[in-house]
């Protein structure tokens, strides 16, 4: 019997990628359309920050797949196209243009958008995010040895352009507003072993610091900060963090608390209409802001589209390069009880495990990412552990698995 039913997935992200990719590999037979307001077929960030920026990668390595495999994968990709509107009771969407597409059962992924610094001279030429292809481009064609670069936000995509424009040979400066690095995700102890690793590596860090004006003839050429100093530069990367793509499931009547609310089967409060990646706000771990949630909650919500799902609600895990440190995270410790360290910074590998109740609530590693797997893989079993232990390097964190 065929399938007549249309599944359509709003937004060509890494999650809406993944889902489309992910009906087809499942088997359904109707048909598949993949929406996107981007240029490009779906393409992963991470290198964005990373080797593409100091263009040791070129920009098209970032793709999930070839762009023109999609045809053979049956899926219907429509590129450069926005949805606009969509209508719940009607099982339709509106694209810009006024076309309009009947589906059965919708996916939204529309991910998020660089939140924007409300200063003056904030629009100037030379002031970039990063977050697409086009943005690296841009900034590429800027970047020199010797040049200045401010950088505003010290999160991850602040401290990844920093370590990227330091390896080009750039000065670079980071104002942060808050009093430590990357305090969203990471531990106090984090935020000083970045900012310890950033300063020997000779940026320039300002913490509990901001910008007052961007300043500049057309294009930048100075950056007033809210200390009274002044920086002579004519390239900025502002990265203060990302505002969730809502306002298409918001104007339809989905409920929505800092991102569209699913439930673990990826259903928001309206039939037939899914989300994934990072619009989402999920129970357990909330919007996580992660490559591999966008990855597997895409998978996850593809195979409920098909009512085939499982609970999805994995720990949160991401890593970031800065010079020739891999850092990674699993889970995000907020409040812990006991901390244990294997390793150290001065050996240049750790790992802290944080603990709960004989728990583990979360873990951080430095070029360690073989026992931060271990950390994860504990965590998720919700397996009881000592400090001692853990902190012990005689103890094999595989043996704490199996007992
Ligand atoms: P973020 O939330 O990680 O960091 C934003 C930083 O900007 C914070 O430290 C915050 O205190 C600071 N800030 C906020 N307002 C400010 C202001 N007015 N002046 C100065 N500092 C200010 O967000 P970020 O770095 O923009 O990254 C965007 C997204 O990309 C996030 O979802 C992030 O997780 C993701 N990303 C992830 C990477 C990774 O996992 N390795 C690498 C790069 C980006």
């Amino acid at each position: 019997m065929t399938d007549n039913r249309t599944f359509l997935v709003v937004g060509a992200g890494q999650a809406g990628g993944w889902c489309a990719r992910t009906l087809r590999s499942e088997g359904f037979e109707g048909r598949v359309v993949l929406i996107g307001d981007e240029a490009y077929a779906p393409y992963e960030r991470p290198p964005l920050s990373k080797q593409a920026l100091t263009g040791e990668a070129a920009v098209e390595s970032a793709y999930l797949w070839p762009p023109d495999s999609w045809d053979g994968m049956g899926v219907e990709l429509r590129l450069g196209w926005r949805v606009e509107s969509i209508a719940p009771d009607e099982h339709t969407a509106t694209i810009s243009g006024g076309k309009t597409i009947a589906w059965d059962r919708l996916m939204i992924a529309t991910g998020s958008r660089p939140r924007m610094l409300e200063v003056p001279g904030a629009d100037l030429a030379g002031i970039h995010t990063i977050r697409t292809i086009p943005d690296i481009e841009a900034i590429r064609a800027q970047v020199a040895p010797g040049r200045t670069a401010v950088v505003v936000g010290g999160g991850w995509i602040g401290l990844e352009a920093a370590a990227a424009f330091r390896k080009l040979g750039m000065e670079v400066v980071v104002v942060e507003a808050a009093d430590r690095l990357c305090s969203r995700a990471a531990t106090p102890a984090t935020s000083d072993y970045l900012l310890k690793l950033h300063r020997d590596n000779g940026v320039d860090v300002r913490l509990n610091c901001v910008v007052g004006r961007f300043d500049g003839d057309g294009a930048l050429e100075r950056v007033l900060l809210g200390d009274d100093s002044v920086v002579d530069a004519a390239i900025a990367v502002v990265g203060i963090g990302i505002v969730p793509n809502v306002e298409l499931a918001e104007s339809a009547g989905i409920e929505t608390a800092n991102g569209i609310r699913v439930d673990a089967f990826c259903r928001t409060s309206a039939p037939d209409i899914f989300a994934c990646g990072e619009v989402t706000s999920q129970p357990v771990w909330g919007r996580l802001e992660s490559w591999e949630n966008a990855q597997n909650q895409g998978i996850a919500g593809a195979k409920s589209m098909l009512d085939a799902g499982e609970a999805y609600g994995e720990a949160p895990w991401f890593w970031s390069d800065q010079y020739d440190v891999n850092l990674q995270i699993v889970g995000i410790a907020r409040d812990w009880e006991e901390e244990a360290t294997r390793g150290s910074a001065a050996n240049g590998a750790f790992i802290t495990f944080y603990l709960t109740g004989g728990k583990i609530v979360g873990a951080v590693a430095v070029n360690n990412g073989r026992d931060l797997r271990f950390a994860r893989r504990l965590m998720q079993a919700g397996a009881t552990v000592t400090a001692e232990e853990l902190a012990d390097p005689a103890v094999k964190l595989q043996a704490l698995l199996k007992r």
